[in-house]
């Protein structure tokens, strides 16, 4: 599993605001979703691409196309969905899949609610959108279900990933073709499996419920 930490003035910027208490949900959403598109960047720099020929107004050229099969973004219900405008955004031509994954918050382990994914996933480029990477839990189920339908290429987007996540995840997928891209690592996750100094509930936080 690779970890790529996104080093840039404009992500730091956006997201210690994004971090205060003191964001309301309207500029959240708007802060998430900017950040997103710049995670996004990062993320597709290894999507696949083919040759294009082209004329422009002047002469005849190559280019390159995103290539066939499209990719796949799957947003992880509920606070993944507020990633998937800023994702789509650079992405327009890809399919949008969905997984629903709650958390217990007693044993903190997920359970899926919601599953509208393409059966066949062989040769696709998967990005899948959650903004906690907190025990790995809800990502651990996920990144596996889309394995199980061949995914050969996965990347996580997280606003903010905790060490003890990356660790699970590194366990449980060993040797599987996952990258997590990511605005910063935390220092850890407490009691309550919130990370710390994270940023509070990320979907109560979108969505203004508590
Ligand atoms: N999920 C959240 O929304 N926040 C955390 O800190 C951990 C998990």
């Amino acid at each position: 599993m690779r970890i790529h930490v996104v080093d840039h003035p404009l992500v730091a910027h956006k997201l210690t605001t994004l971090r205060d208490e003191r964001t309301d949900s309207p500029t959240f959403r708007r802060l998430a979703d900017e950040l997103v598109t710049l995670l996004a960047y990062e993320a597709t720099r290894d999507v696949r691409t083919e040759q294009a020929d082209i004329v422009t107004p002047v002469t005849a050229t190559t280019g390159v196309r995103l290539a066939r099969p499209r990719p796949i973004v799957v947003p992880i219900l509920r606070a993944g969905l507020g990633m998937l405008e800023g994702m789509v955004r650079l992405l327009p031509t890809a399919e949008v899949g969905f997984l629903g994954l709650i958390r217990d918050e007693e044993t903190l382990q997920p359970s899926t609610y919601a599953n509208r994914l393409p059966d066949d996933l062989s040769g696709r480029q998967v990005y899948v959108l959650d903004p906690m990477l907190a025990t790995g839990g809800t990502l651990i189920v996920s990144i596996k279900e889309l394995i199980k339908r061949g995914a050969d290429d996965v990347t996580a987007i997280c606003l903010l990933a905790a060490p003890e996540g990356i660790e699970a995840m590194e366990a449980e997928l060993a040797g599987t073709p996952v990258t997590v891209v990511t605005a910063s690592v935390d220092e850890r996750l407490n009691e309550n499996g919130y990370i710390v100094p994270g940023l509070g509930d990320a979907g109560d936080r979108m969505y203004g419920v508590a």
